[in-house]
């Protein structure tokens, strides 16, 4: 899985999203709630590890799980619990 974290809180360039072959970051632009959203969030159930969204953040917001860097690991959790 993987998971957004602190670099996209108010940047969400959702470059991610039109990388993602299986839709599962949102919100996406367009869907209710983007504006308002502080970042995107990576839906654990769904993402298949493909790996695309990452090098496509250009703000480095986007780690497999294993590799969010110490400061963001809560960032995990705040993925799983956009979607609980
Ligand atoms: Fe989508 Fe692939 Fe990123 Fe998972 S790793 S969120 S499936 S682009
Ligand atoms: Fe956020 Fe980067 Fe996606 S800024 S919306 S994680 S491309």
């Amino acid at each position: 899985t993987y998971v957004i974290t602190q670099p996209c809180i108010g940047v969400k360039d959702a470059s991610c999203v039109d990388v993602c072959p299986v839709d599962c970051i949102h919100p996406a632009q367009g869907e209710d709630g983007f504006d308002e959203a502080e970042q995107l969030y990576i839906n654990p159930d769904e993402c298949i590890d493909c790996g695309a969204c990452e090098p496509a953040c250009p703000v480095t917001a986007i780690f497999e799980e294993s590799a969010v860097p110490e400061e963001w690991k809560n960032f995990i959790q705040i993925n799983a619990d956009h979607y609980a």
